[in-house]
């Protein structure tokens, strides 16, 4: 096989693994400030016990987020040694500035960890913003790479060489803001609506009204509040992203539309697949007008279609199904939240349906697939290019060999962890189940 296609392979799935823990490490410490901020406020001591216990499920994560963060950066300098030497002149300071970040989120979390009992609530609450504030920031420093990547600044190419090179006008480029946005709020939601999941979870396996059901209950209650909101943040951000792509990445905007010819009042199609023989959008839903007004707030905005760029250069079309998905789930996770939140508060019903309670199990998985396909639609949506207008992926790959084997050895250390980090979890809850913390 193509080594540019294992090496792409080879990096997809060390990303794809490593998603899952970057991302609770986001979303968890966030869900643990609020559960002490909560506590604080009430002097509930169910919110002082989910802290502690969710506390204790992020530090497993944690120690599974460092290495497969670790491999990826190895990974980065032996796979895309071309990308590398760009990054290292260009683009270095987001990877410099990071070590702080988590050097900052590694020293407040184990004295959250340890000495929690010991500390004042003011300095437990400044413990965990600073764990909170520290997991958000390394996750934006690392992620503005990718942010440059469809939006390079701060250099120029002269006679193929990189001059004048500017580190801060790279770091600030022009998706920074919108993408670090994006990434954070979807991250934060993620962690809510698996916090959600559980608790539904273990609410559909207890009869009401038992100590066990209340505490699951306001943990449920709390999911689906803060992931309600940041899924909403969520589409408005993501909104501000198909337009950054309207403005810098034209033809990403046309593949995720399935978009061939460049038009006024270019509608939206909604599902369907990107029939490439055919130059259409097979099975969409088309609303008139819509993919214009959404790319520039104007019916007859001109958006350009794949037909611009030779057929070399096209994003690979699947990624109209990503793109969809991607904003389906996040449509679907605001309204099973408002549908939960309505249910509760407003028509005062003490129960929720089994149908809805399945629903709620359903959102953490539905996050994270989200997550999932945000990723490759973003990075796939940018081929064939590893800096966009800049350098083709093929430029960037390493040349010397052996990447299949690597691949296959990748693959059964992931599986490794992925199960190992399951049967912790369940060992230390098991171990220490609910029912006996709220005893004490
Ligand atoms: C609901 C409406 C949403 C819209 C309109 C939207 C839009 C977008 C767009 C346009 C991109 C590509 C940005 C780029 O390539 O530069 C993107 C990427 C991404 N999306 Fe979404 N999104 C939405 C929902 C979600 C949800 C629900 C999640 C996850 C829970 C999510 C997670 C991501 C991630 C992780 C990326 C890759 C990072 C990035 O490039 O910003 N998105 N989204």
């Amino acid at each position: 096989m193509d080594e540019l296609v294992i090496a792409r392979s080879l990096f997809g799935m060390t990303m794809g693994v490593h998603i899952i823990y970057a991302t609770l490490g986001v979303g968890l410490p966030f869900m643990v400030l609020i559960a002490e901020l909560m506590y604080q406020k009430t002097k509930d001591k169910d919110y002082a016990l989910m802290a502690n216990r969710w506390t204790k499920g992020f530090a497993v994560l944690l120690g599974v987020a460092i290495p497969t963060g670790t491999i990826a950066g190895v990974q980065l300098s032996l796979l895309w040694p071309g990308f590398m030497e760009v990054v290292g002149r260009v683009i270095a300071l987001p990877f410099q500035i990071e070590i702080y970040a988590f050097f900052l989120e590694a020293l407040f979390m184990s004295i959250y960890v340890y000495a929690a009992d010991r500390l004042s609530p003011i300095m437990r609450i400044v413990s965990v913003t600073l764990v909170a504030f520290g997991a958000s920031a390394s996750a934006i420093l690392i992620t503005n790479v990718h942010a440059f990547q469809g939006t390079p600044d701060g250099f120029e190419i002269v006679d193929g060489k990189f001059v004048n090179i500017d580190p801060w006008e790279a770091f600030f480029n022009r998706s920074f803001f919108i993408t670090a946005g994006h990434v954070t709020v979807s991250a934060l939601m993620t962690g809510a609506f698996v916090i959600a999941s559980i608790a539904a979870y273990k609410m559909i396996r207890q009869r009401g009204n038992t100590r066990e059901y209340k505490f699951h209950h306001k943990a449920l209650m709390m999911g689906l509040v803060i992931g309600g909101i940041f899924s909403l943040l969520t589409s408005l951000n993501g909104h501000e992203s198909a337009q950054q792509l309207y403005q810098y990445q034209p033809e990403k905007l046309a593949a995720a539309e399935g978009l061939f010819e460049t038009q006024r009042y270019a509608p939206l199609a909604i599902g369907g697949y990107t029939d490439k023989e055919e130059r259409e959008v097979k099975w969409a839903i088309e609303v008139p007008w819509a993919l214009s007004f959404l790319s520039d707030d104007a019916f007859d905005t001109e958006v350009l279609g794949l037909e611009e760029w030779p057929e070399e250069e096209w994003p690979p079309l699947f990624v109209h199904t990503l793109f969809n998905s991607m904003v389906g789930i996040g449509s679907l996770l605001l309204l099973l939240s408002i549908v939960g939140f309505t249910w509760y508060k407003i028509l005062k019903r003490k129960k929720f349906p089994r149908w809805l309670m399945w629903g709620f199990i359903a959102t953490g998985p539905l996050a994270m697939t989200a997550i999932e396909f945000g990723w490759i639609f973003a990075c796939t949506g940018r081929q064939p290019w590893i800096i966009y207008h800049v350098m083709k992926t093929e430029e960037a790959v390493t040349t010397s060999g052996n990447i299949g084997l690597l691949f296959v050895l990748f693959l059964i250390v992931y599986i490794i962890l992925m199960i190992s980090t399951v049967l912790v979890l369940r060992y230390y809850f098991n171990r220490n189940p609910i029912s006996e913390e709220l005893d004490q």
